[in-house]
């Protein structure tokens, strides 16, 4: 029965498992809350001056954003956040893990949370944030630390361990949960053990090889944090966070050559220029030591900063954008970690969840398995399996089906993608490509992550989701019921798993890059060449961290902002200690 509504022919494209749960039953709302911290300092961009100035002006209140103004405006200077999206408590779907899928396809209005983009190659459809919180409000809210030799790639920033360690465990201490296993999550997990994805490692935030359970988001009552839960740190006399305020551009002013510091810097950052909902622009000017942190994503910093004229000198004049800082690496090294799995029609009623077990096996050199980071092999990652069945359209019989995931996302990547502006008004996505696959590295990761799909899926703990065969007492299993393809029968014929991985390739939505540290942003995140400009964001990712970023993004925004605090204590310390030093009674 099912078979004739899922032929074989068809091919599961996200979107279409997006279609399928899109008709899935909005969940019950969550229990009210008191207002979230931030409403007594987050307004509407028209309620804001037309011209005003601060300290610190972060473009983008997202994952790493939200949490360095927080941090910022502890030091007692004045923050202004510019989110180009609304408050996610004006969003009832962003709540619950059940408004996920609804959340990614309900795209049409122009102030949806979830911004709707797809890459040029393959049309894979992706979404990013825009929201107050950004793409951690409209996640699967899985949590998960980066492997400690992420810090240490080449050419990478160098860390305090200390301070790293410091700003998770701030984190952690807000908005993160230990989630409860229900059937399918449960199951995954036995049947990665099974698969020899081990040791267990239970429950824990570390990224570890073998089989875990990772923390989340959302609460014990299923109630989503997100980044935006950060600012209740902020000092709320010293920040003030300005919604649906779209950033045009960064103003840049020429540094005379006489007073040029820092790397050389020609020009310096002074303010941005921003439009409220009913299109007026604003200035936000920075004050004297003051900053501008680019905080927009993967997409929005690389374009932002195109469109203020700082990028490769040719394509800006190509434009007619009037050059700033020639940075030929803007908008280059963009990455998108390809997923791949399989999708089946359980036998058995299951549980509602988003990601709680990962995978991560060791590579197929164990040696060198826990020594870098790109060992970490493919993740097997279970997926959502919503929480009553999903209703499908067909008047003369009602067909009610539950989808489970299965799938495995190739780390790194190494191949490598570009973007380039698709107009010059911020609001619209830039072009975006990001190259699947052109590296056979990871085709060969691709393929033995799905070998080891296989493997869970023959486990003992799978069992019980095929569908049942033949009659009492002599019922049996047979296989499992598919919504797209099932992997190729013969899992050796490395051809096919090849062609498998190409034509069922979709986003696990960790794309990073475009603004990559060592290239565009130096070992302190500012962007070279230009003064009091930083980029703060998965834009400075060479390789996405751990198994899924949110973490370390957030991390990264206390981080950053602590560093800042604390280089800006010293400079005004040294300026303003008394010379010779004033000696204490
Ligand atoms: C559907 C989905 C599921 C995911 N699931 C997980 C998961 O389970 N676990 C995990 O760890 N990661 C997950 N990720 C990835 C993770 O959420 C992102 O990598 C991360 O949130 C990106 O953080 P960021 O700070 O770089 O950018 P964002 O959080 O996207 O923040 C950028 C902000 O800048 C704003 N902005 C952009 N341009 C402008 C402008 N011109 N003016 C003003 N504001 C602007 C945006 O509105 C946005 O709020 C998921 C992502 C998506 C989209
Ligand atoms: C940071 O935490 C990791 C993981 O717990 C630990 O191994 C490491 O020693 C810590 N580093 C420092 C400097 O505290
Ligand atoms: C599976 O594929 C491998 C490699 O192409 C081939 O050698 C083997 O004969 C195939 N097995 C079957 C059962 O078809």
């Amino acid at each position: 029965m099912a078979k004739k509504r899922f032929p074989s022919t068809f091919v599961p494209t996200p979107l279409f498992l997006l279609l399928l749960l899109l008709l899935l039953p909005r969940g019950e709302a969550p229990p009210i809350e008191g207002p979230p911290s931030y409403a007594s300092f987050a307004f509407d961009a028209g309620a804001f001056p037309v011209e005003s100035d601060y300290d610190y002006i972060v473009v983008g209140g997202g994952t790493a954003g939200c949490p360095l103004a927080a941090t910022l405006s502890e030091g007692g200077r004045r923050v202004l956040v510019l989110e180009r999206g609304g408050a996610p408590s004006e969003f009832p779907s962003l709540a619950s893990p059940e408004g996920f899928l609804p959340t990614l396809v309900d795209t049409d209005a122009p102030d949806s949370p979830a911004h709707p983009f797809s890459s040029e190659d393959g049309a894979v459809p992706n979404a990013r944030g825009r929201v107050l919180g950004g793409s951690s409000a409209i996640n699967a809210g899985f949590y998960s630390r980066a492997h400690p030799s992420w810090f240490s790639l080449p050419r990478g920033p160098s860390w305090d361990m200390a301070l790293v360690n410091d700003s998770y465990d701030w984190v952690e201490r807000a908005i993160t949960f230990r989630p409860v296993l229900r059937s399918w999550q449960s199951a995954v997990r036995d049947g990665l053990l099974e698969a020899n994805v081990t040791p267990y490692n239970g429950f824990t935030v570390h990224h570890l090889a073998g089989t875990k359970i990772g923390a989340t988001t959302f609460d014990s009552s299923g109630r989503r944090h997100s980044a935006a839960d950060l600012l209740a740190f902020a000092n709320p006399d010293r920040i003030r966070v300005a919604l649906r305020a779209t950033v045009d551009r960064v103003l840049l002013n020429p540094v005379p050559p006489g007073s040029r510091r820092r790397n050389q810097q020609s020009s310096a950052a002074i303010g941005v220029l921003y439009r409220d909902r009913l299109g007026r622009h604003h200035h936000a000017m920075v004050r004297p030591g003051g900053e501008v942190i680019l905080c927009a994503g993967a997409l929005g910093s690389p374009q932002l900063l195109l469109l203020s004229g700082v990028g490769p000198r040719p394509y800006l004049s190509s434009w007619g954008i009037p050059v700033a800082a020639n940075l030929p690496d803007v908008g280059q090294h963009v990455y998108d970690n390809p997923r791949n799995g399989i999708s089946i029609i359980p036998s058995i009623p299951l549980d509602h969840s988003l990601i709680q077990v990962v995978g991560i096996p060791t590579g197929e050199d164990k040696d060198a398995a826990d020594a870098s980071f790109l060992e970490a092999a493919s993740n097997i990652v279970p997926f959502f399996s919503p929480p009553r069945s999903v209703f499908l359209h067909n008047p003369s019989s009602p067909l009610y089906v539950t989808v489970a995931t299965l799938m495995e996302k190739v780390p790194g990547p190494a191949s490598v993608g570009s973007l380039r502006l698709a107009s010059l008004d911020a609001r619209d996505n830039p072009i975006v490509r990001f190259n699947y696959f052109s590296n056979p590295e990871d085709l060969d990761r691709c393929v033995v992550g799905l070998r080891r799909v296989g493997d869970v899926l023959e486990s003992r703990s799978m069992q019980e989701f095929r569908s049942v065969v033949g009659w009492l007492p002599w019922r049996g299993r047979g296989d499992f019921r598919y919504v797209g393809p099932a992997l190729p029968a013969n899992r050796s014929d490395r051809a096919a798993m090849e062609e498998f991985c190409r034509r069922t390739v979709a986003t696990i939505w960790h794309y990073h890059g475009g603004c990559v540290a060592g290239k565009v942003v130096d070992g302190d995140y500012r962007v070279i060449g230009v003064g009091a400009l930083r980029v703060v964001d998965g834009s400075t990712f060479a390789i996405s961290p751990g198994t899924n970023p949110q973490a370390t993004l957030m991390m990264m925004g206390r981080y950053v902002g602590r560093k800042m605090l604390a280089e800006r204590k010293e400079k005004s310390h040294r300026r303003r200690a008394p010379w010779p030093p004033r000696r204490h009674m």
